[in-house]
């Protein structure tokens, strides 16, 4: 048995960056049979959410990811916040992981930024409840971004020594499925950022509901360098934008780079701008289309994710109360 599990935070609307490099692996993948996908509210209060905009971030999520085609018949698609067996590992993850790994955390440090006194404590122990999140399932595929790498070595720390201490074989490695040509999407204003949903300039991202306009300004916006482009891979070198732009194109047209640019190697940055958005457009229309169909129907949607959360605590009740009982608490 190899399970998938992976998870996203309804802190704001999933951007390009999530989608290529989580969201669309993650139904490229379904054609395995034991996938879970969780929306890791509990994750996004580690920053304020305002309540009721989380509510709604939350139920734009979930229609967001069926509408980009996650199953929720065939697999599992639930929140984090509705199966307590997450909170109740996490907890006990807090105990196993060290200050040290923590600390060692660029995440953490980049979220956290200058202000480090000020963060709250869930966001420094936020890799241990994501480390809960896969093992309250036996999970041992976890696809994800070029981001999450880090994260998930701490989570294979953790359940190392969860073993070692407790003298068991209970939890099992972790392999990171990090695909596509565009693990790590950047900025459109700074090729050497990530594209984020919390960035403060909505310029620097592409949104899954931007309309075509939106998205052709972004782009025709978007920095770039006076050189044409390469017409080969190794020309991209020092250059993160036009890295970033082939990237994005080669993901959306499920290519690689070499063969994005044997076709717009050459030319300047303006007609490919305009390809890519075209490229753009046409793959997000049909998802902000049935996103909106979706959200229309929030009683579906909350039943959808009900029945969700009670198949996936089916799975995860069980394993946490062993693991409850290999610590030693008595009632378990
Ligand atoms: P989150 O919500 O920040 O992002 C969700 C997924 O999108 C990927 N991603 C990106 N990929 C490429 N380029 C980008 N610019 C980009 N931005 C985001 C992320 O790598 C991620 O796969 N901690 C996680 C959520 C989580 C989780 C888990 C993931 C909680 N528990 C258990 C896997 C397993 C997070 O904050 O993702």
């Amino acid at each position: 048995m190899s399970r998938i599990f992976s998870g996203i935070q309804p802190s704001g609307i999933p951007t390009l960056g999530n989608y290529l490099g989580a969201i669309r692996n993650w139904v490229a993948l379904q054609q395995e049979p034991d996938c879970i996908w969780c929306v890791v509210d509990l994750h996004a209060i580690t920053a304020f959410q305002d309540p009721s905009v989380l509510r709604q971030n939350t139920r734009e999520m979930a229609a967001v990811l069926m509408a980009c085609g996650i199953d929720p018949d065939r697999h599992i698609l639930f929140l984090q916040s509705a199966v307590r067996a997450h909170a109740q590992l996490a907890w006990i993850f807090n105990c196993i992981a060290r200050l040290g790994w923590l600390n060692r955390m660029t995440q953490f440090k980049d979220k956290a930024g200058k202000d480090r006194e000020n963060a709250s404590a869930g966001l420094y122990v936020y890799p241990n409840l994501m480390a809960a999140d896969i093992m309250a399932y036996h999970a041992t595929r976890v696809p994800v971004g070029d981001d999450q790498r880090q994260h998930l070595e701490l989570a294979n720390d953790i359940a190392q020594k969860f073993n070692h201490d407790y003298g068991i074989e209970f939890f099992k490695p972790i392999e990171p499925l990090i695909l596509g040509p565009a693990p790590r999407v950047m900025s459109l204003r700074d090729g050497t950022k990530k594209m984020s949903k919390s960035d403060p300039s909505d310029q620097s991202r592409i949104n899954l509901n931007d309309d075509a306009d939106t998205i052709a300004l972004k782009i025709r916006r978007a920095k770039t360098d006076p050189e044409p482009l390469p017409s080969e891979p190794a020309g991209l070198e020092g250059r993160p934008e036009a890295r970033n732009l082939v990237g994005i194109y080669a993901a959306l047209e499920g290519t690689d780079h070499a063969a994005v640019l044997r076709e717009h190697g050459g030319k300047g940055f303006g007609p490919f701008k305009e390809s890519l958005t075209d490229l753009i457009v046409d793959r997000l229309a049909p998802i902000a289309a049935e996103t909106a169909r979706r959200l229309a129907d929030p009683g579906g949607l909350d039943s959808t994710l009900r029945n969700g959360a009670a198949r996936a605590a089916a799975i995860a009740d069980p394993i946490v109360t062993e693991v409850e009982r290999v610590v030693g608490f008595l009632q378990s």
